[in-house]
């Protein structure tokens, strides 16, 4: 006898699964028939049980498969549709590929899967026993037997399966473990969510004279990474519930005298320039003055009305000694969008403000696009470039950001 239930659920997940490439292209997220292809035939939902079809198949859902502890960072989730199409395209895989995924779920590993076809090799790694069993049951459901799952930690890399064509992290990595260089193919690409100075950005590098150069970049938030790459990020509270993030900053923060500038009258200042593409203005900001720093609160603080809603999901802050100016907007009536411009408190707010508009204003006259930064990683024991603000230094290596 046939399963109804069962039939029915197919052919509802086969629609919504049509639905969710409709929408991913509209988005921008899919832009190949490859990757198309891919979605619309990997069954996302087996991937992910006891969570409802629509939201299985939702582009901006990411179910729990670890949360966290204490309400801190999940452990583990199954990546947004949108964030996994986007970094898939931007990857550029072709068939006949051979790829290792560092963070597994088993979903994006099939979606490789389809995208290398059986010419090529699928190698999917994971620290957690837990993730790597969950991956492996699925998969197998799936009928993606070929997909080889590892239990490991992405920092050793898998020397069996090199040289690699595409290396793909899934979690938050604070670096780039030196053993995906070395198993990475000469004309690979590495694909990895890095985190720097608070945020994190997915970034493709090729190979190139001094390490690896970006060919493309773009924001997203991922799990962060466990084993021997954790990195815990420096932060410093200047009142409750808000939070100066100092993470690879040098900058020594007064937080006593930071809290008594909050608490003083603010005073606003407007750039005349657009507002607009905040993820890449905050990377431009963050990188053009060593004094930049993340500014977070929490939505009580900004109901109270001690710090503008910029600051919810992190804003760049400008501190200087006993004063700090932080990024907000107003609408432009002239010429529709947003204005930029900033708040500032303390003694030295007025110099702090300006220094922070005519950032903003830079940024706008010649950096208002996508990709505008050029990022390296330039491995150790090469010497780092001379300091600055755009050069970060991490474990094994140099962040290097700059505006050609
Ligand atoms: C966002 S989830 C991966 C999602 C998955 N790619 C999918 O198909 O949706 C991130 C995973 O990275 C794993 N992870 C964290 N640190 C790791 C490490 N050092 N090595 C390997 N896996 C790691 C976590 O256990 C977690 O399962």
């Amino acid at each position: 006898m046939t399963d109804v239930t069962t039939d029915n659920d197919a052919e509802e997940a086969a629609n919504l699964r049509a639905a969710l490439v409709r929408e991913l292209r509209e988005q921008g997220a899919i832009q190949s028939d490859a990757v198309a292809a891919a979605v619309a035939t990997v069954p996302r939902h087996l991937f992910t049980p006891g969570v409802p079809l629509e939201t299985a198949y939702a582009p901006d859902n990411a179910p729990v498969v670890k949360p966290g502890d204490n309400g801190g960072r999940h452990r583990s989730v199954v990546s947004a549709a949108h964030l996994q199409a986007t970094m898939l395209e931007a990857a550029e895989i072709k068939p006949g590929m051979h790829v290792c995924e560092y963070g597994s779920g088993g979903y994006n590993a099939a979606l490789i899967a389809e995208l290398v076809g059986d010419s090529g090799r699928v190698t999917t790694v994971d620290i957690d026993l837990d993730i790597v069993e969950r991956a492996r049951t699925f998969l197998d459901e799936a009928g993606y037997h070929h997909v080889n799952v590892v239990q490991g930690d992405a920092e050793r890399g898998v020397p069996e399966a090199a040289p690699l064509d595409r290396v793909i992290g899934t979690a938050g990595f604070w670096d780039i473990p030196p053993a995906w260089l070395e198993q990475l193919a000469d004309d690979g690409r590495i694909v990895v969510p890095l985190r720097f100075k608070g945020t994190t950005r997915w970034i493709v590098f090729a190979r190139d004279a001094s390490g690896l150069i970006s060919r493309n970049y773009g924001l997203c938030s991922f799990v962060p990474v466990q084993g021997a790459g954790t990195h815990t990020e420096r932060t410093v509270t200047i009142d409750d519930g808000v939070v100066v993030c100092l993470d690879d900053e040098d900058l020594n923060v007064d937080a006593e005298a930071l809290r008594r500038a909050l608490h003083l009258p603010r005073i606003e200042r407007w750039s005349g320039a657009v507002f607009d593409m905040p993820d890449e203005q905050t990377l431009f900001l963050l990188t053009s003055d060593s004094n930049m720093a993340l500014l977070h609160a929490d939505q009580a603080r900004i109901d109270q009305e001690l710090v503008a809603p910029s600051t919810a999901r992190g804003v760049p802050v400008l501190i200087s000694g006993d004063s700090f100016a932080y990024r907000t907007r107003r609408p432009d009536e002239q010429n529709g969008g947003f204005e930029s411009g900033v708040y500032a408190h303390g003694p030295s707010a007025e110099d702090v403000a300006a220094r922070y508009v005519e950032l903003l204003r830079q940024w706008a006259d010649k950096y208002h696009r996508r990709g505008a930064a050029s990022i390296q990683y330039i491995p150790k024991p090469a010497a780092p470039p001379t300091s600055s603000a755009g050069v970060i230094t991490k474990r094994h290596g140099t962040v290097v950001i700059t505006y050609p």
